[in-house]
């Protein structure tokens, strides 16, 4: 067994979460059950009174769910993980059980679309009321606060627009305030950032992405830093029953113990592409950590220990010009998600935003001309190919149609999810 205190998270992410289990197996097996057997009903009732621990039915805990949330938990710093059928169910979970009726909400402006949604329109019918604002501002996250004011939730870097926040500065000022501090740590894997380190009160996950990493499963993680926070939230996510199964969860568990190499050729990979992006005349602008242009960079310098996989980039020519970059590009796939080992690319205006007004979209800081890359752990130059053929036939005066490596079935209204990026 490793000493979670002394090991690094590159060991962390391939032992932590593995237990010695009868049989001996090297890696922990799935228990795929919905139920556990009581010997007898005194020891049910133990069970059911917290006086014995044990495993009663899936939804309350699981031993393979366990191992992975063991591991989540060790690879972030935290007291305990909670795994959740979803990134979305992870963040609904947090944000109940931290928020009540009367409450109110300080929350980044860029943020995963379904998040605001769920901000927006869902934490109302509660009774919890919210502002976003820019939080990589600071001078506006103070002013946003209000007297009721008990959370301050945080994507650094944001998705789409990969603004970073300055985590010890905002734990600071929320702390001072009595407000705690939830941060979505997907963009980064623990292996680049480990809020906690910063006065993070509550870290969340979409596994479906870097952790998972290989675009097969969809789940979610909260990671707390108490017993107390523990055993409130798993009541909770208990009975809203958001539960990753068990299959996934090994699955999610496999994928971690690459995810410390995948995370460091996610960066590298990306760095390259931001950089010929960054070169390239049909490149309106560039947004990536690693790039000395990013407005945060020194504050991801101080907090992020890679720049990661994600890169945003504007395109001149906008909507159209992005519309015909998608339809040909061939080594990168046209899907939205991230995180996978898959170079992954998407253009919001014309895709997943498409039924958005303008005004939306811009509200959104989603602009015509937006293109997403997750870029994955192909060979860099490869990546890079692909992108200057795809600029090239994007960027083309009038090329004829047949002439743009069109995809038989382009994006259309019919078969594009609105308001999911
Ligand atoms: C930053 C971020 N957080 C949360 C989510 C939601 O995760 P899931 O799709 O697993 O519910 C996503 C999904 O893309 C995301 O990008």
């Amino acid at each position: 067994m490793i000493h979670h205190d002394k090991a690094s998270p590159e060991t962390l992410a391939v032992h932590a979460g593995v237990d010695e289990y009868e049989y001996r197996p090297v890696v922990p097996p799935i228990c795929q059950t919905s139920t556990f057997s009581f010997a007898n009903a005194e020891e049910g009732a133990a069970l059911f009174a917290g006086e014995e621990q044990g495993y009663i039915y899936s939804r309350m805990g699981n031993p393979t769910v366990e191992a992975l949330e063991n591991c989540i938990a060790a690879l972030e710093g935290g007291y305990r993980a909670l795994a959740c059928g979803s990134g979305m169910a992870a963040i609904h979970t947090t944000l109940i059980s931290l928020l009540e009726a009367g409450d109110h909400l300080i929350s980044s402006d860029a943020v995963y679309g379904p998040t605001c949604t769920l901000i927006d329109t869902v934490l109302p019918r509660c009774g919890i009321e919210s502002t976003s604002v820019d939080t990589s501002d600071f001078s506006a996250i103070e002013q946003a606060f209000q007297p009721n004011t008990k959370v301050v939730y945080i994507e650094t870097p944001g998705n789409p627009t990969l603004v970073i926040a300055d985590l010890e500065a905002v734990c600071r000022l929320a702390h001072e305030r009595g407000a705690l501090v939830v941060v979505d740590n997907t963009f980064m894997s623990p292996i680049l950032q480990q809020p906690f380190r910063w006065g993070v009160d509550v870290v969340v996950h979409s596994l479906t992405k870097f952790l998972n990493g290989h675009a097969d499963v969809v789940g979610g993680a909260i990671v707390v830093k108490d017993e107390a926070r523990y055993t409130a939230f798993r009541k909770i996510l208990n009975h809203l029953g958001g539960v990753l199964p068990p299959f996934e969860s090994f699955l999610v568990h496999r994928g971690i113990k690459t995810l410390a190499l995948r995370m460091k050729q996610h960066s590298a990979n990306a760095q390259k592409v931001a950089e010929f992006l960054e070169g390239h005349p049909a490149v309106e602008w560039v947004r990536y950590p690693g790039l000395k242009s990013h407005p945060q960079y020194e504050v991801a310098q101080k907090q992020m220990s890679g720049p990661g996989g994600m890169i945003s980039f504007g395109l001149k020519g906008g909507i159209e010009a992005g519309r015909k970059m998608m339809n040909a590009v061939k080594l990168c796939t046209l899907a939205v998600s991230l995180g996978g080992v898959e170079t992954l690319i998407q253009h919001p205006a014309s895709m997943t935003h498409a039924s958005m007004g303008p005004e939306a979209r811009r509200r959104a800081h989603i602009t015509d001309g937006l293109v997403r890359i997750s870029t994955g752990i192909e060979n860099a130059d490869e990546i890079i190919a692909d992108l200057e053929q795809a600029l090239t036939l994007a960027t083309a005066k009038s090329a004829p149609r047949s002439a743009l490596g069109c995809r038989s079935n382009p994006p259309t209204p019919a078969n594009v999810q609105p308001s999911e990026p």
